[in-house]
């Protein structure tokens, strides 16, 4: 196993081999991409940045440390994934301690699968009535999405991969990578 700041092409997670697919400089670009509409877009305002743990921990902290534009912070715990799994069983973990009626609300993700969680997110929230809500998530699997919500800050688009790193996990372990890496079935 590397240590976290070290990059390798294949790193081993558990009992799994995972390779390179997207390298922190990339990822940079990206969450800079998306601070920069998300600031022109919010503009005079200030949004409430809700992040969901665990996983967007990383990407809601650099994103939010590159806006230009006042925010707020805060987080909730959703839960549905097993390993390798995504499950129709959400369950919240850690709930919203601040109101946010009449809030524009941006909801922070790190990736999203089948849009189970986020649909959980979004009916919970929508019952606070924030003035907007939207969505900004740093990957986005096409092919697995099995819900109708549009995702209005998308990072990057994958196939449907396993992915761990930058907050992305394999049964907890693999978080810390700076770097992406998907999972490596060929197991050499
Ligand atoms: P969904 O409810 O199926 O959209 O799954 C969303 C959650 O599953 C995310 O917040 C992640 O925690 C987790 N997840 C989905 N795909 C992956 C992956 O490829 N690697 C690690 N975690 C994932």
């Amino acid at each position: 196993m590397v240590t976290p700041h070290e990059q390798a092409t294949r790193v081993k997670v558990r009992d799994k081999f995972f390779r390179l697919y997207l390298q922190k400089e990339k990822i940079d670009e990206i969450v800079n991409g998306l601070a920069a509409r998300i600031d022109q877009d919010y503009s005079g305002k200030t949004p409430l940045i809700l992040g969901i743990l665990n996983g967007a921990f990383i990407f809601a902290s650099d994103l939010v440390r590159k806006l230009h534009i006042p925010c707020e912070i805060s987080f909730v715990k959703y839960s549905s994934y097993h390993g390798l799994e995504s499950s129709e069983e959400i369950n919240r973990l850690i709930g919203l301690n601040e109101g946010i009626r009449g809030r524009d609300v941006i909801i922070v993700e790190d990736i999203v699968d089948t849009g189970f969680t986020m649909a959980q997110l979004l009916t919970d929230l929508k019952n606070h009535e924030p003035a907007s809500l939207r969505i900004a998530s740093f990957c986005f699997k096409t092919e697995a999405f099995r819900e109708n919500f549009s995702i209005d800050y998308c990072g990057l688009e994958i196939p449907k991969l396993f992915v761990v790193g930058y907050g992305l996990d394999y049964d907890g372990a693999g978080r810390n990578f700076p770097d992406i890496y998907q999972l490596d079935e060929s197991d050499v």
